[in-house]
C-alpha cells in the first residue's frame, strides 16, 4: 500500500486531520490524496464510549428518548442511574427508545471505567427548559440505521464506504454543491465542495440542535479540519 493510501486511511480514523498529515497530503500532490480519501472508504475505528444522539443539553418532545451510542458489548447504559435495556444492531453500535417522564434526565454509558454523559429535557406543559438548552432535531426522521450502516466484521461500517457516498443516496451530489456556496465562503479556493467529502466534519449525521444539522453554529473555522 502506498504512503498516500495509508495517509488517507489514517485521516478517516482521526476525528480531525492533523497538520502534519495535511502537509503530507500536499507533499503527495494534494488532490490526489483527497481522491484517494474519497475512495478508501471505511468507518473510523471504534474508540471509547460516546453518545451520538441526543447531544448534551438537548430539549426533546414526546415521551421517549431515542438514543444512539457507541460502546462495545461490555458497555452499560443508564437513565437517571438505572440501567436500561438497549439493542446492539452491530459492532460497537447501541440504540434504545426509552420511556421517560417530562423534565430533566441524565443518560450515561460506561465501559471499562470510562463514562460519557448527556443531559436532556423532555418538554413538559408549563415548564421551561433550562436557559441555553436547545431543541434537538433527529436526522432524518424515521430512517433505520441500515440506510447508512452495514456491519462489516468487527466494524460498524458505512454503506457505500464513506459518509459522503452514504449521503448521496438521498441527497443527490449534483444538487449539493450549489447549496454550499455560503458554507465555503472564506476558505481557500482549493476547498471546492467536491473536495470536502467528510460531510461529518460539519454535519452530525444522527441529528443536532443547530440549523441544517450542523455540529456547531458560526463561521466554518480552519481548525475544524486542520488540527486543533
Ligand atoms: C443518515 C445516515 C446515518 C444513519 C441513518 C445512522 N448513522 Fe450512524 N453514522 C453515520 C455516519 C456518517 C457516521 C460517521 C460519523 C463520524 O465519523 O463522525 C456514523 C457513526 C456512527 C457510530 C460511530 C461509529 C464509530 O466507529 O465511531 C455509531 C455507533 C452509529 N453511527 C450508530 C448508528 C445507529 C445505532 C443508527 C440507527 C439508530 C445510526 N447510526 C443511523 C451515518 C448514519
Ligand atoms: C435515507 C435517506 C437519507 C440519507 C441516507 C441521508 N439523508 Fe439527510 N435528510 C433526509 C431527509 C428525508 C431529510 C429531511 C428531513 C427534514 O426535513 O427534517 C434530510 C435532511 C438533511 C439535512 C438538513 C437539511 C436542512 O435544511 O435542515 C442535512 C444537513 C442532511 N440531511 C445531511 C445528510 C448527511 C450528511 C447524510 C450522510 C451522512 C445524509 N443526510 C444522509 C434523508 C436522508
Ligand atoms: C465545511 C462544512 C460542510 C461540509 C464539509 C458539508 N456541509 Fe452541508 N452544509 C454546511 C452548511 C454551513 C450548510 C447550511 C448552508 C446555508 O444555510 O447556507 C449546509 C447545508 C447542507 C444541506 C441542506 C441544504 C438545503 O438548504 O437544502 C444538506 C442536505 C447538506 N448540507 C448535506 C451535506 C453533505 C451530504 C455533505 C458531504 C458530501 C456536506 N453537506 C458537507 C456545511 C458543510
Ligand atoms: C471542511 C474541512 C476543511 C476546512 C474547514 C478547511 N480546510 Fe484546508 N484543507 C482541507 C483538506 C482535506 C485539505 C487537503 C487537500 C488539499 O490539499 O486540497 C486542505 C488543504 C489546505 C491547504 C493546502 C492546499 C491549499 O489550498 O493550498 C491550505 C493552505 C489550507 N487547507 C488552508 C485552510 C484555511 C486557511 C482554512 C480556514 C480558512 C481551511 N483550510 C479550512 C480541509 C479543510
Amino acid at each position: 500500500m502506498t504512503k498516500e493510501v495509508l495517509g488517507a486511511i489514517q485521516l478517516l480514523r482521526l476525528p480531525f486531520p492533523n497538520k502534519a498529515f495535511v502537509l503530507s497530503l500536499i507533499a503527495a500532490g494534494g488532490l490526489t490524496g483527497l481522491t484517494l480519501l474519497a475512495q478508501s472508504g471505511s468507518t473510523p475505528a471504534l474508540g471509547g464510549v460516546a453518545f451520538l444522539r441526543p447531544t448534551d443539553l438537548s430539549v426533546l418532545s414526546g415521551d421517549r428518548i431515542w438514543l444512539i451510542a457507541r460502546g462495545g458489548a461490555a458497555s452499560s447504559v443508564t437513565l437517571d442511574g438505572e440501567e436500561i435495556a438497549v439493542s446492539r444492531p452491530g459492532p460497537g453500535a447501541i440504540e434504545a427508545r426509552v420511556k421517560a417522564a417530562p423534565g430533566l434526565h441524565s443518560l450515561t454509558i460506561t465501559s471499562n471505567g470510562t463514562t460519557a454523559e448527556v443531559r436532556v429535557f423532555l418538554k413538559a406543559a408549563g415548564v421551561e427548559p433550562p436557559a441555553g438548552w436547545s431543541e434537538y432535531k433527529v436526522h432524518p426522521p424515521g430512517t433505520a440505521c441500515n440506510m447508512c450502516h452495514v456491519p462489516n466484521g468487527d466494524r460498524w461500517a458505512l454503506r457505500g464506504g464513506t459518509a459522503s457516498t452514504s449521503c448521496y443516496a438521498c441527497h443527490p451530489k449534483d444538487q449539493l454543491a450549489g447549496k454550499h456556496d455560503n458554507a465555503l465562503q472564506g476558505l481557500p479556493a482549493s476547498h471546492s465542495f467536491d473536495n470536502l467529502v467528510r460531510c461529518q466534519a460539519c454535519h452530525d449525521p444522527h441529528g443536532s440542535t443547530a440549523k441544517a444539522l450542523l455540529k456547531a453554529t458560526g463561521p466554518i473555522r480552519c481548525a475544524l479540519c486542520h488540527g486543533r
